[in-house]
């Protein structure tokens, strides 16, 4: 595992974040460490993803990762823009061998043990499970854990502050992911108390799990 892999099964939740104003995205951040969320997958949802990931990595003692990466080209443009790890919504063998090009941590999506499976030849062996609440939950999660021991799992696409406990509770699970705590609209009116309030809420919650 590498040391972002290392450092995000550490920090336990990734905060996904869909952002229209590149910049609230270095607030953001320190809104989010404030809060004790020490790091962040900023997604290429939106036109303003990559200079939010370049003004995110700004941030000292924050990690920036960039979310939905779908193609080669988007992996340079993210990590010239300072993201340290990348993460897609499914399994893209090019995406993956572009990452380990360019020498960033890089986290797939799977939903089967087909992909799980084709995601262990490629030498992974810290994936995304999406949607994972559409999917089976934590179900999955224990189903998926009994062929694939050394597999790790960030779940991710139905995960709450309300049933996060729940999947912190899986021997699987390196790290928990979603968008709870950076609303869009949080982001579109600056209300970066409302995010370090959200931050602090999910810190307390990852203490207790
Ligand atoms: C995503 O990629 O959208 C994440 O899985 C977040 O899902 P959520 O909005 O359900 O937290």
């Amino acid at each position: 595992m590498s040391s972002v892999a290392e450092q995000l099964s550490q920090l336990r939740m990734v905060p996904v974040v869909v952002i229209d104003d590149p910049a609230a995205a270095r607030p953001m951040a320190e809104a989010l460490l404030a809060g004790g969320i020490g790091c962040a997958e900023i997604t290429l949802r939106t036109p303003a993803g990559i200079e939010a990931i370049r003004e995110a990595a700004k941030v000292d003692g924050f990690l920036v990762g960039a979310g939905t990466v779908l193609s080669p080209g988007q992996v340079d443009e993210c990590v010239d823009a300072g993201a340290r790890f990348i993460i897609s919504p499914g399994l893209d063998s090019d995406v993956v061998a572009q990452a380990r090009t360019r020498e960033v941590a890089v986290i797939p999506g799977v939903a089967t043990a087909t992909e799980v499976q084709h995601a262990l030849r490629l030498g992974l062996s810290l994936l995304k499970v999406f949607p994972v609440g559409a999917l089976g939950g934590p179900k999955l999660l224990n189903a998926l854990a009994a062929p694939f021991p050394d597999v790790r799992f960030v779940p991710s696409g139905g995960v709450s502050l309300a049933n996060a406990a729940d999947y912190l509770g899986v021997p699987s699970v390196a790290a928990i992911s979603g968008s709870w705590l950076t609303p869009r609209s949080a982001l579109a009116y600056g209300d970066f108390a409302e995010i370090e309030r959200l931050a602090r809420a999910t810190a307390s919650m990852l203490a207790a799990s």
